[in-house]
């Protein structure tokens, strides 16, 4: 049976570099508070009009040419967001719009920062399937013209960035290359606990001006809950994926862990007891940028020459909702 296999990577980050310095001149926060609780020194916002289609184009045209290919070798598209450029219709049909493409599907995933990896199962599954041999995966997220940037917003204001991360995949039939499981989850009880309340279809009108002043259009959060779940559900959906693959953390070449806060993937890397060069980091320079960030992470790492034929890698993701999972494959 053919499998989903990575044939191309590709990336995008708006030029604009945002400091903590920066930030904390807008609001009560400093260069030591986020570094020492987050690890995050700079993030990537995008300019005025600057959509999340163009970034997904931008990062998916680098992953075309990466795989050799064109976007006419395309059968279908698969686009992870919780940002999407409009509430409808998705960011994936404007992606295939930008990519001057017509008639593939274009499917938006809504699983927050576990989208990349849901949206890999989905991928694989259609690859397994026989339904299309050559899939591209997006994960691109604008958070910045969400964000609070003052001191009521500063807990979620320092953590995000934007950016865009694409995959082109590829039915394979090497028996030792490809995507060998991908283990899901979701915890709905959880939903409100990192959540964008408004605007929201269940209201009438679906935002306020009452709403505004109050600040409930903008994300809220309580870190110290999502915490807490992340450094327990990650470890052991990594754990689950080895455990059915009859392998070990030591058969691990890389870890790409979403990263949400540097203290959260070092608490991850310890329970696997995995030693840092074989877990990937780039939450200094990025901050969290949601869906966008695993294969932002994964594009660094091909094109700094990390990754290897036959090497064990492992994508793992925990986000609002809450969603979480996992992903093991050969490259
Ligand atoms: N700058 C300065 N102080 C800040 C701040 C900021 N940006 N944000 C919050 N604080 C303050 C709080 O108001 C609080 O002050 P108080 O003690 O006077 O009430 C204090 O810092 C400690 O807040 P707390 O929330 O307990 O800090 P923390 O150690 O839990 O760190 C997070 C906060 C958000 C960094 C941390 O909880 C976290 O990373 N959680 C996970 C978030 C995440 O990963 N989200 C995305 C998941 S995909």
């Amino acid at each position: 049976m053919s499998r989903a296999a990575f044939a191309g990577t590709g990336f995008y980050v708006p030029d604009r570099v945002v400091t903590n310095g920066d930030l904390a001149r807008l609001m009560d926060t400093s260069d030591d508070w986020i570094v020492e609780r987050t690890g995050i020194r700079e993030r990537r916002w995008v300019p005025e009009g600057m959509s999340g289609a163009e970034m997904a184009r931008r990062a998916s045209e680098m992953a075309l040419r990466s795989a050799g290919m064109s976007a006419g070798d395309l059968d279908a598209i698969i686009l992870a967001t919780l940002s999407p450029d409009h509430f409808f219709p998705g960011t994936g049909v404007f992606l295939q719009r930008e990519l001057g493409l017509e008639g593939i599907p274009a499917l938006d995933v809504r699983a927050q920062c576990s989208g990349f990896v849901y949206g890999l199962s989905v991928a694989d599954a259609w690859i397994r399937a026989g339904q299309y041999r050559t899939v591209l995966l997006v994960g691109v997220e604008i958070q910045s013209t969400g964000l609070d940037v003052s001191t009521r917003g500063r807990d979620m204001a320092v953590l995000f960035g934007d950016g865009a991360g694409a995959a082109v995949l590829t039915a394979s039939d090497e028996a030792y290359r490809g995507v060998l499981s991908t283990h899901l989850h979701a915890d709905g009880r959880f939903a409100e606990v990192l959540w964008g309340e408004f605007s929201s279809s269940k209201h009438h009108p679906r935002i306020t001006p009452e709403i505004m002043t109050a600040g409930r259009h903008y994300p809220s959060m309580e870190g110290r809950e999502v915490f807490k779940h992340a450094v327990s559900r990650m470890p052991e959906v990594v754990e689950e994926a080895l455990h059915a693959n009859g392998l070990t953390p030591d058969d691990i070449s890389l870890l790409i862990p979403h990263q949400a806060n540097l203290r959260i993937t070092e608490m991850v890397r310890r329970r696997l007891g995995l030693p840092e060069d074989r877990v990937v980091n780039n939450i200094d320079r990025y901050g969290n940028t949601t869906a966008a960030t695993i294969p932002i992470a994964l594009s660094e790492a091909v094109h700094e020459g990390r990754l290897h034929r036959g090497d064990l890698v492992c994508m793992v993701a925990f986000g609002s909702g809450f969603t979480w999972g996992s992903a093991l494959l050969r490259w």
